[in-house]
């Protein structure tokens, strides 16, 4: 079984898969931490991010594996450091990159040939698993989304900085030339702005029937 979730930045997509995936006993599958994971071994390295061909040569080298919902590059558990402000500002154009999906896609798709998945992204409805049992689109205000990524306190910008870099994001990632953030036709669209997490999870679990 596939639940497929996807929504702009701030939506508590994470927490909220994460949560789902617990109470159906399920594994979770955050598919940013392939693109987040990647842009920080490309930082690491100092390679030119515009630089389309050195960056796939470089991403088809990596080895990225998915365990107990951390990613790990090249052996090292790095969960903990791919939400830094250097790694968010750089992976959307690195997400951009078509090829480069393409590698993100196919790990996506190998975790869910042994088990069942909540997966949440940007494209997850759309292009990675099409042909989900469920899918969802969560959604919030630019004020609620800022604030939110603010209260993780993992960013050093400020309440405003930060309101600033989503919205350049999303643009971005509403703008891609593939895997762009899109509602899909079958999604049941969700406004979070006003819902605690456990509200949004519960309306989530209404429509799951196992
Ligand atoms: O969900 P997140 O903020 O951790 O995602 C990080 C970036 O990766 C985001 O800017 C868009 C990109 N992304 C993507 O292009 N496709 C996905 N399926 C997931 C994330």
């Amino acid at each position: 079984m596939i639940i497929a979730i996807d929504g702009p930045a701030g939506t508590g997509k994470s927490t909220i898969a994460k949560l789902i995936s617990e109470k159906l006993n399920i594994t979770f599958l955050n598919s940013g931490s392939f693109y987040r994971g990647i842009t920080l071994a490309l930082l690491r390295e100092k390679i030119d991010i515009k630089d389309e061909k050195k960056v796939l040569a470089f991403a088809e080298k990596l080895n990225l594996d998915y365990v107990n919902d951390h990613l790990i590059l090249n052996g090292e558990d790095v969960n903990h450091l791919l939400h830094q402000d250097i790694v968010s500002e750089n992976v959307s154009p690195v997400s951009s990159i078509v090829e480069l999906r393409h590698i993100v896609n196919k790990k996506l798709r190998k975790v869910t040939e042994t088990q069942s998945v909540v997966c949440e992204g940007r494209d997850i409805t759309t292009v990675v698993f099409p042909n989900a049992e469920y899918k969802f689109y969560l959604d919030a205000s630019i004020d609620v989304q800022a604030q939110r990524r603010f209260n993780q306190g993992v960013s050093e910008l400020s309440l405003e900085e930060i309101k600033v870099t989503i919205q350049k994001r999303d643009e971005m990632d509403k703008n891609k030339k593939e895997g762009s953030l899109k509602i899909a036709e079958d999604a049941t669209y969700i406004d979070t702005s006003d819902l605690t997490i456990e509200q949004v999870c519960e309306i989530i679990l209404s429509k799951i029937h196992i």
